[in-house]
């Protein structure tokens, strides 16, 4: 627990509207992230590293704690995340078309239960406009990410028909892949209308094949390695369709698993969630915790998973990694335990990685 910012900081932000709130946190990541000399004091005071760089997905992560995606859409502030403690980040999600999202207001904080529902609907700038800033910083210096692996999220732009999806995703590969660290496809949201129906056989498959398909010609062509492909999923799926999309993952060897996304159904006696999106935060924890547990069974812990969904203290984060996650991500846990959580399960999860354990 952060007392300065939770007894102090926190009631006097939690006054302001959440996203104006939001995107001054992301400013002062921005900047924090842009100046050498205070991204390297942030680094050297937060950064937790594991005595051995963690190995998953063939990349070296320094500690297993991730900044979720939908923080940073655009790809401002991940290097200021990465100053303040993350293990990695994932920006986005980016969809090929830029686009406004869902009218504002769309983020809502219940802080009493440590919840959060937002129907944003993918506000972002675009793959092209993306590209362009992510080059800016890594067409000099792409060994930043060596330190701390960035992972870009893409998903639909909400105007391209489901049956046009396919190309949609592959605009927003080609597009970025000389950036990312990983691609995480995200097919479960529940902001862009019908884009969940993307994780049933009707379209998965598709869709997965032709992303890969397009990283194996693109590591042929250039002589470089497959980027990983992991596939974020809702927590509102059946265990039989969870099956289902394990033997498709399985079937076209992609590399992990993120779990979970937001949910759309809500907790009973919790009649306070009556806004349209999807609930993150505490209410989400066990549901996201049961299905990483489900899926690191049903795979024999051979699939690489990111537990996501309700790590709001170092308890949970500690049980997400008992339930057999490899990599943790937070979001909703920040906004209420303040700018340095990531760093304080970090340090609670090192003992794992230890080599005197
Ligand atoms: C305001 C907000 C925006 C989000 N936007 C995205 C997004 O664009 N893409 C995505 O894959 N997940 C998005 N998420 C979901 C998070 O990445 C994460 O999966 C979910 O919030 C559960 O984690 P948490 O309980 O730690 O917040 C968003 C979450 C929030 C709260």
């Amino acid at each position: 627990m952060d007392p300065l910012f939770e007894n102090i900081i926190r009631p006097a932000l939690f006054t302001q509207d959440p996203e104006t709130m939001h995107e001054l946190a992301l400013k002062a990541m921005t900047i924090v992230g842009a100046v050498p000399p205070l991204r390297a004091a942030m680094e050297y005071f937060n950064l937790i590293k594991t005595p051995k760089p963690i190995k998953i997905f063939g990349l070296e992560f320094p500690n297993r704690v991730g900044l979720a995606a939908g923080f940073d859409k655009d790809a401002y502030a991940w290097r200021g995340a990465a100053a303040m403690g993350f293990g990695h980040v994932e920006i986005g999600t980016v969809s090929m078309l830029k686009q406004t999202g869902n009218p504002r207001p769309r983020i809502f904080r219940y802080p009493s239960s440590e919840a959060i529902v937002n129907g944003c609907g993918f506000p972002n700038d675009g793959a092209e406009q993306i590209a362009a800033r992510l080059s800016k910083v890594l067409g000099k210096h792409r060994d930043i990410t060596k330190k701390c692996p960035l992972g870009i999220n893409i998903g639909k732009s909400k105007i391209t028909p489901l049956e046009e999806a396919a190309a949609d995703y592959l605009f927003s590969f080609s597009a970025l892949a000389d950036f990312a660290d990983f691609f995480t496809i995200n097919v479960s949201s529940p902001n862009t209308p019908e884009l969940r129906r993307l994780q049933g056989r009707d379209f998965l498959p598709n869709l997965l094949a032709a992303i890969s398909k397009a990283n194996e010609d693109r590591a042929k062509k250039l002589g470089v390695a497959r980027i990983p492909i992991i596939l974020k999923i809702a927590p509102d799926l059946s265990f039989e369709e969870i099956d289902a999309i394990l033997s498709i993952l399985e079937e076209l060897n992609l590399d992990g698993i993120c779990a979970t996304n937001t949910t759309v159904s809500r907790p009973a006696g919790h009649p306070e969630y009556e806004k349209t999106g999807g609930l993150s935060g505490k209410p989400l924890f066990e549901k996201s915790l049961e299905i990483v547990r489900y899926i690191s069974k049903a795979t024999d812990g051979k699939l690489p998973i990111i537990g996501v969904g309700g790590i709001t203290d170092v308890r949970r984060a500690g049980e997400m990694m008992n339930a057999g996650a490899s990599l943790v991500q937070i979001y909703s846990g920040m906004i209420y335990r303040g700018p340095f959580f990531a760093r304080s399960i970090a340090n609670s999860l090192i003992w794992r990685d230890s080599e005197w354990v």
